[in-house]
C-alpha cells in the first residue's frame, strides 16, 4: 500500500536515513508525510525507529504549553542517548519550531536544527552543510504543490487542501506559526486524489486549519467534497476541521448529495457563552452555532458531531462554564476534545490576565469529561442491536482474531469476523457488516453478519 514497507536493498544501506516522529494534529501527520516526501526525493530512506537514523526529526505542536513540554523532554532524551561515532543530527520541525525559532538552538543544547512549516522544501539543501540552522521564514505562497507525500500504511489518506489560518482567534497560536490561509489549486488535489485511490487507500480526509474556508478560483469546499466523492475506489470522504462561520450552502448540499461523504462533522465550539465567544473573537454566536447544527441535522439526518471546548479562558465565570456544559448536553455531542486554556505567547489573549485558577480549570475540565463520558456511553448504547458498516483498519488490539475499524459516523468498532483466523492483510480496507452487541463510551463491540 505504501513504499515504507519495501525490502531494503544493499544500495539502501548507503543512503542517509531519516526518522520522523509526529506530535499534535492531523495536519502535522500530513506534514510529516510531506517532509518524508521532500527527503526521499533527494535520496533519503525513512526508518521506523530513531536508533538506526542519521537524521531524527520531531514534528511538533505549539497549541498548548503541555504539548511543547512533552517534546522538549523527548528531544532532550534523544540528544542524551546520542553516542559518539556515527553522526546523528536531531531537529525540531513544525509549530513549536516556528513559535520559538532559533532560540531553541540555545535553549536545547545539542539540538542541530529548527525548521518551520514553510521551510520543509529547503531541508535537503540545509542538511548538506554540517552547520546548525534555523529555517523559520514564513512563506505566503508555499503550498508544496509539486511535492508528492510519502503516506503511511493505513486505510486512510490525509490530504491537505489548504494551509494557514486568517482567523486569529485570540487564544490561538496557529496563524502566527503557520501563516496566512493558502488554498491548493484543484488540479493538484485531483491528481493527488487519483494517486491516493491508486495506492489503495479507501478513505480520504481533507485537511485544513479552517478546511471549509477553501477557495481557489471558482472552486469552493463543496466542489472539493464532490470531487473527492467522485473518485472510484475511495469509499469514504471526511474533513477536519471546519469553522462554524465558514459553513455555506454549497458544502451542506455536497454533504447531502454525496453518500461517500461521512455523516460526521467535527465542529469546534470552544465555549457556549456569547461573552466568551466574543472575547475569543470566534466570529459567531451561540445561537448561530445552534442554527448551524439544526441545518446539518436537517441536511444529513443522524449526523454525528464532535467538538473542541476550552475551559478557563480569561474572564470565564461559573455561569459561562455552566452555559457550555448545558449546550453540550443540548446538542448531544458524540465526542468532545476538552482542553484547559493555555496562554500562548504572541497571541492576543496572552496579554489578558488569567482569572481562572489552575484548580478551577481542572475542576471544570473534570466535570465536562465525566458528563461527556456519560453522554457518549448513552449515545453508543443506543446503537446496540443495530447493524453498521465498518471500514476495517486491522486486528483489534485486545481481542485475539478480532478486527477493528470505524463506522461512517466515525465510531470505533471491534468485532468478531465471520471466519477465524482472518487474513489481516486481506481484511484491511474491507467493508464489513457488523451487528452491534455492546457499547462503552469509546468503543462498540459486535459480530460480523452475512
Ligand atoms: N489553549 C487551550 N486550547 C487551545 N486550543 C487552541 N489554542 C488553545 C489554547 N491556547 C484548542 C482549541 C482548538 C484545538 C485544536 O485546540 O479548542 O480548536
Ligand atoms: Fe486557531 Fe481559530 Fe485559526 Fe482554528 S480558526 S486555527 S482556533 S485561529
Amino acid at each position: 500500500m505504501s513504499n515504507l514497507g519495501g525490502m531494503p536493498t544493499s544500495a539502501d544501506a548507503d543512503r542517509p536515513s531519516v526518522y520522523v516522529e509526529t506530535y499534535g494534529c492531523q495536519m502535522n501527520v500530513s506534514d510529516s508525510e510531506l517532509i518524508t516526501g521532500v527527503l526521499s526525493a533527494r535520496g533519503y530512506r525513512s526508518v521506523a525507529a530513531p536508533q538506526t537514523a542519521d537524521i531524527i526529526l520531531l514534528n511538533t505542536c505549539a497549541v498548548r504549553e503541555h504539548a511543547e513540554q512533552r517534546v522538549a523532554q523527548r528531544v532532550r532524551h534523544l540528544i542524551g542517548q546520542r553516542k559518539g561515532g556515527r553522526r546523528v543530527r536531531i531537529g525540531l520541525a513544525g509549530c513549536m519550531a516556528q513559535h520559538h525559532r532559533e532560540a531553541l538552538l540555545a535553549r536545547i543544547p545539542g539540538l542541530d536544527f529548527v525548521v518551520g512549516p514553510d521551510g520543509y522544501r529547503h531541508l535537503p539543501d540545509l542538511l548538506e552543510s554540517e552547520e546548525a540552522f534555523a529555517e523559520v521564514r514564513l512563506d505566503k505562497t508555499e503550498t508544496y504543490d509539486d511535492i508528492v507525500p510519502v503516506r503511511g500504511e493505513s486505510v486512510r489518506a490525509w490530504l491537505t487542501i489548504m494551509r494557514g489560518c486568517n482567523r486569529f482567534c485570540t487564544f490561538c497560536v496557529v496563524p502566527y506559526v503557520r501563516g496566512r490561509e493558502r488554498s491548493i489549486v484543484p488540479e493538484v488535489l485531483e491528481e493527488e486524489l487519483h494517486r491516493i485511490a491508486a495506492e489503495g487507500y479507501r478513505e480520504v480526509v481533507l485537511l485544513g486549519q479552517t478546511v471549509n474556508a477553501y477557495r481557489s478560483g471558482g472552486t469552493d469546499f463543496g466542489d472539493l467534497l464532490r470531487m473527492a466523492a467522485s473518485i472510484d475506489r475511495i469509499e469514504r470522504v471526511r474533513f477536519t476541521s471546519p469553522h462554524p462561520a465558514d459553513f455555506d450552502d454549497s458544502s451542506l448540499a455536497a454533504m447531502r448529495d454525496c453518500n461517500k461523504v461521512s455523516p460526521y462533522v467535527h465542529l469546534p465550539l470552544q465555549s457556549a457563552s456569547d461573552r466568551i465567544l466574543r472575547a475569543m473573537d470566534r466570529g459567531h454566536t451561540v445561537d448561530e452555532y445552534r442554527r448551524l447544527v439544526d441545518r446539518l441535522r436537517d441536511t444529513v439526518p443522524g449526523v454525528a458531531l464532535s467538538t473542541d471546548i476550552i475551559v478557563g479562558y480569561p474572564g470565564e465565570t461559573s455561569e459561562d462554564f455552566e452555559a457550555t456544559s448545558s449546550m453540550m448536553e443540548e446538542i448531544g455531542f458524540d465526542h468532545a476534545y476538552l482542553f484547559k486554556y493555555s496562554p500562548r505567547e504572541a497571541t492576543r489573549a496572552f496579554k489578558i490576565e488569567e482569572t481562572v485558577t489552575e484548580d478551577e480549570k481542572s475542576e471544570r475540565l473534570a466535570r465536562l469529561i465525566s458528563e461527556q463520558e456519560a453522554r457518549s456511553l448513552h449515545i453508543n448504547q443506543g446503537l446496540v442491536g443495530h447493524d453498521v458498516e465498518v471500514l476495517v483498519e486491522g486486528p483489534a488490539k485486545r481481542q485475539k482474531h478480532w478486527l477493528a475499524g470505524k463506522t461512517a459516523h466515525f465510531k470505533t468498532v471491534v468485532f468478531e469476523p465471520k471466519t477465524t483466523p482472518v487474513d489481516a492483510a486481506r481484511a484491511l480496507g474491507e467493508l464489513a457488516k457488523v451487528r452491534i452487541e455492546a457499547a462503552t463510551s469509546h468503543t462498540l463491540r459486535g459480530v460480523e453478519i452475512d
